[in-house]
């Protein structure tokens, strides 16, 4: 596409309300490397001018890896009974929080699988010492649950939650999670954000059956649903899930739908995902040059680390706890960014304080 067209095109869609489905979808399309230049460079500007130079880290502790669904990409899912299953001790998780906060970073995620075996007043308690003793951020990131159950966590102090819809496209998100809704999946979104969560979402990029129109509709999902995160990933292929033989996600997509995703949502906080960390080469540091602001350092003790396998070759299984760390300060310095250790809180105005 001549440049100055396609740059005319990227800040009609930056500017409309609502962006049209077709022209996201003939952005994803782009493949010569000028045009791909063009959309990245815009999205980095878009990214400087809503975000800043600072790159904020938020330290992941998968504390449990039971699961009782089965989706069919995820290496976690119940009917693989390779993998041994653990749930971290409350004192493990709060030793694993305390090194986190050793290095200086504001916010843990709590993740699992969907674990019913997770007592809801066993994580309130959790959530409840951690704010005691830490000034940090909490995210949860531990799957559906009922409004109740949300609620609870949310008065005991967590102040976000991750749930991506993975898929926004009805048909697709049904066909890849046995038993599971899309309806249910939204619902959830919304109790969250009644309750006053900041909210992250986010999709899955070269799911089978996956088209661009799709990913399209993600994007609008994502816009429409004014997210204060958006986590964007490939498709990575677990030997032990239904997807086992499926085509791995496309890096470049991964890319192209990052660099849209900033443009459109302009202010929404976009991890450069492990997942896109765990390719043929790392694309992070292409994620963080084309929209992305975040980067997750992985804080989950050995032996579980290995033991939280939802994708294979997943990245930093065998880095001891806290080299993520200084391996992304490393990141941030060769883009001439910084690693911003504040709490790193939405960037929506007005939302939070
Ligand atoms: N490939 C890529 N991403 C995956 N996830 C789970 N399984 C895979 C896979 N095989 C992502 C999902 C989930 C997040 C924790 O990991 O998006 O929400
Ligand atoms: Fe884990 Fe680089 S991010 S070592």
């Amino acid at each position: 596409m001549n440049m100055f067209k396609l740059t005319g095109l990227l800040a009609k869609i930056k500017e409309a309300d609502l962006p049209e489905a077709a022209e996201l979808e003939s952005v994803l399309s782009l493949e010569s490397s000028d045009d791909l230049n063009t959309l990245f460079s815009f999205a980095d500007l878009v990214r400087h001018e809503f975000c800043g130079e600072g790159i904020f880290l938020r330290g992941i502790i998968e504390f449990s890896n039971f699961c009782i669904r089965n989706c069919f990409y995820c290496g976690l899912n119940k009917n693989n009974l390779k993998i041994k299953r653990y749930r971290m001790k409350k004192d493990e998780i709060l030793k694993s929080v305390e090194l986190l906060a050793a290095r200086n970073i504001k916010t843990v995620v709590l993740q699992s699988g969907d674990d019913s075996g997770i007592d809801v007043l066993w994580l309130r308690d959790i959530i409840l010492e951690i704010k005691s003793k830490f000034d940090m951020a909490i995210t949860l990131s531990v799957g559906e649950r009922s409004f109740d159950d949300y609620k609870l966590w949310k008065d005991a102090g967590a102040d976000r939650y991750l749930l991506k819809i993975e898929t926004s496209d009805k048909a697709l998100y049904e066909s890849a999670h046995e038993g599971m809704s899309l309806d249910n999946r939204i619902r959830c979104l919304d109790d969250l954000k009644t309750l006053g969560y900041q909210v992250g979402s986010g999709n899955i990029v070269g799911l089978p059956g996956q088209t661009l129109k799709i990913i399209a509709n993600d994007i609008i999902f994502f816009k429409e649903r004014d997210l204060d995160m958006t986590g964007i990933g490939p498709f990575i292929p677990h030997g032990d899930s239904r997807f086992s033989n499926q085509d791995i996600g496309e890096a470049l997509l991964t890319l192209k739908t990052i660099a849209l995703t900033r443009i459109v949502t302009k202010n929404s906080h976009i991890p450069a995902t492990t997942a896109l960390g765990s390719l043929d080469k790392d694309y992070r540091m292409d994620g963080l040059g084309c929209g992305a602001n975040v980067l997750m350092p992985n804080f989950t003790p050995q032996p579980y680390r290995k033991l939280y396998e939802i994708y294979p070759g997943k990245r930093c299984v065998d880095e001891p706890v806290g080299a993520c760390n200084f391996c992304m300060d490393d990141m941030a310095k060769s883009l001439g960014r910084f690693i911003d250790y504040g709490i790193g809180d939405s960037l929506k105005v007005g939302r939070y304080v």
